[in-house]
């Protein structure tokens, strides 16, 4: 069991697939429950007409409270515009919830002060101040080259995603070609999450049709291939996919296993490299090996 949690840096959780669920809509919930997600996105942003934010607002302190005894992560995504933010973190901050996903995100700064009005909401509600944790959302371009300091902003931050559909909107790119111009931008994302010792959940290029899980799985794979540990998705269909494309393969837990074991008996005989099926095997080797057994062990 140790050999599950000692790479990876003290965490004891990521996330694979994340549902993002309309608050309003009764029905998805159990659904939502049912679907294989490790966690439900609970949305008062772009799934919610303005007209109906309020109504959003009061419904979610119920749905986290029938929610919350499950084996099931809670998240809810909140309004950029601080006018609704404010509200909607009043109705959001409550004991149950992971983390607040703040979209539009565009400085550390800007994490800062959301993170002292989770703070005072903390305080004030008997929850622990820091328990709540922050995903911050960066989509346009001027936020893009603050990702590294935005990264490291507060240590409520889980990771920092880039919104695919508004970043390409800006760029006047097509979102779901993965050789396009998103391509590069993800992979600093990645780097950005690592720097600041964080897993990055998202995406190489989005989901046009989401109907379309042959894609998804053709997608997911290349995201994982990229660093990425997880991703949002906003159909039950998509679950499995996700999950499965974020799992480490059969072949690279035994692959993982072999060089574990290969690695510890020749650094008992004094070697730290040895060979394994025509390839060298190191340190840095062994590190990679002990990072797919310790997911494994998280996502079985
Ligand atoms: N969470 C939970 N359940 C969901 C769901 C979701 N996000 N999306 C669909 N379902 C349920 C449906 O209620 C339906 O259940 P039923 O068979 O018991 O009636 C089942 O899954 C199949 O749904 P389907 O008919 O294929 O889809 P739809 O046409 O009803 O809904 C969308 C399609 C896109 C409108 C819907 O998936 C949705 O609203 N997704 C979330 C959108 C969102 O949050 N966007 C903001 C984030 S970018
Ligand atoms: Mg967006």
């Amino acid at each position: 069991v140790n050999d599950c949690y000692d790479s990876l840096a003290g965490r004891s959780k990521s996330w694979k697939s994340l549902l993002y669920v309309p608050v309003l809509v009764e029905k998805y919930l159990d659904k939502a429950l049912n679907s294989g997600a490790e966690a439900i996105i609970l949305d008062l942003e772009d799934s919610v007409p303005l007209a109906n934010k309020d109504k959003a607002r009061e419904k979610l302190s119920d749905t986290i409270n029938k929610l919350k005894g499950y084996d099931i992560s809670l998240f809810v995504r909140v309004n950029a515009p601080w006018r609704l933010m404010i509200r909607d973190l009043e109705a959001a901050v409550l004991s149950g919830v992971t983390a607040i996903m703040c979209p539009k995100i565009k400085s550390a700064w800007h994490v800062k002060e959301i993170s002292n009005v989770i703070h005072q909401l903390e305080s004030e509600r008997g929850i622990t101040p820091g328990t709540i944790g922050l995903v911050a959302i960066v989509e346009d371009p001027e936020s893009y080259f603050n990702l590294e300091q935005i990264a490291v902003a507060d240590p409520r931050i889980l990771w920092v995603s880039l919104g695919t559909e508004d970043l390409a909107a800006e760029l006047g790119v097509d979102p779901s070609d993965e050789k396009g111009g998103l391509k590069y931008a993800k992979f600093q994302t990645v780097m950005a999450n690592k720097k600041a010792g964080l897993e990055p959940v998202g995406l190489v290029s989005s989901m046009a049709n989401f109907r379309d899980l042959e894609r998804l799985k053709i997608i997911a794979e290349d995201s994982k291939k990229m660093g990425f540990v997880g991703a949002t998705c906003i159909h039950p269909s998509q679950v499995p996919v996700i999950n499965k494309a974020f799992s480490p393969s059969e072949e690279e837990r035994k692959w993982a296993l072999r060089v574990k074991n290969l690695f510890e008996e020749s650094l008992s005989k004094g070697s730290a490299s040895v060979s394994m099926d025509g390839s060298m095997i190191d340190t840095p080797v062994y590190k990679r090996a002990k990072n797919i057994i310790a997911r494994s062990c998280i996502h079985q």
